[in-house]
């Protein structure tokens, strides 16, 4: 009997789709933008894999809407959205997308740190709007240095190294606080390890590349942000939700820090009304970390590939819970 399997996005290459009609009759969420929860539970009701994205919540309630599901795949390096435990419970194999994504994200972290440090954005919007009236002036729209800067990086994995290979590149001095200590990038990067406390008051630069989950939620809060120094800026190009955002406001109006470089959000898309619209000395993407053609491709055939090897009965190459695979081999 052929699989069947959900696609959760009508924007996969033809590329990621072929795999998945190589092992299954797929049937593709046909609207733009990501399915509704009542569209979604309907769809996992038939059908034995699922690819999903980030914007997917993958719990209990759809896992046991989904009674035949054997493979839950995400587009995405992050799987915050996803209940790893739940599925675990009843034997789905859950799939992310790492590596494929590191070089593009760790680009755009680059592109955020120099945005907003020499005010790139901020100083295209001033010529647009016809306030650049004196040819030159010394102090015109002049910004803070990048190169002779310490970046801090708050996770130091495949991204965070990326990172800092990159910013070595610009002259700055990496120091980086994990959960374990990373000899290969200390003896690469010269990055230098520190206590939590420590890299938020010797950070000229902090950027946040740990993953969301129970221990890292709001871990960057009002007393971790008062620890920073009033000229450093906040870098996120991991998820809204490691940064307590209300605190972030806070902190950059009161000149607690500098400014910040934002990829991500508590909520996606943010509200209209977000204060973080209205304020200066930030720079605000929308979610775009791993947004280049080349990246994303290879994150869907990835997913695809992952997807595809679930339902033939095979170890998927990204498998995040391996327990589930136990006694299959
Ligand atoms: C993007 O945010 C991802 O997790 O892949």
């Amino acid at each position: 009997m052929t699989s069947r399997a959900y696609v959760s996005s009508n924007e996969i290459p033809e590329k990621a789709l072929a795999i998945v009609r190589g092992v299954a009759e797929a049937s593709i969420h046909a609207a733009d933008g990501p399915p509704s929860r009542e569209e979604l539970l309907r769809e996992v009701a038939g059908v034995d894999g699922l690819l999903c994205m980030l914007t997917e919540r993958i719990d209990g309630e759809l896992l046991d809407a989904g009674k035949n599901l054997k493979i839950v795949s995400s587009m995405s390096v992050g799987y915050d959205h996803v209940d790893l435990e739940a599925a675990t419970k009843r034997g789905v194999l859950v799939t992310n997308t790492p590596g494929v994504l590191t070089e593009a994200t760790a680009d755009t972290t680059l592109g955020l740190i120099l945005a907003v440090a020499r005010r790139i954005v901020e100083g295209d919007r001033y010529l647009r709007d016809g306030s650049w009236r004196l040819k030159w002036s010394p102090m015109m729209m002049v910004g803070r240095d990048v190169h002779g800067k310490t970046l801090g990086i708050y996770g130091m994995g495949r991204i965070g190294n990326s990172v800092a290979r990159r910013a070595t590149g610009f002259g700055m001095r990496i120091i980086y606080h994990n959960r374990s200590r990373d000899e290969e990038s200390e003896k690469e990067n010269g990055a230098e390890y520190r206590s939590k406390e420590e890299l938020l008051r010797e950070s000229d630069f902090l950027s946040v590349h740990v993953p969301l989950n129970a221990e890292t939620r709001n871990s960057i809060g009002a007393k971790e942000l008062a620890m920073m120094k009033p000229t450093a800026f906040l870098i996120n190009t991991s998820r809204g939700g490691v940064v307590e955002e209300r605190a972030l406001v806070e902190a950059l109006k009161a000149g607690t820090i500098a400014g910040a470089g934002l990829d991500v959000f508590e909520k996606e898309p943010i509200e209209v009304d977000n204060p973080l619209i209205g304020m200066k000395n930030v720079v605000l993407t929308p979610h775009i970390g791993s947004g280049s053609v080349e990246s994303r491709t290879a994150m869907a055939v990835l997913a695809a590939e992952n997807l595809a090897a679930g339902l033939k009965g095979e170890r998927p190459p990204n498998l995040l819970n391996p327990e589930t695979f136990k006694g299959r081999e």
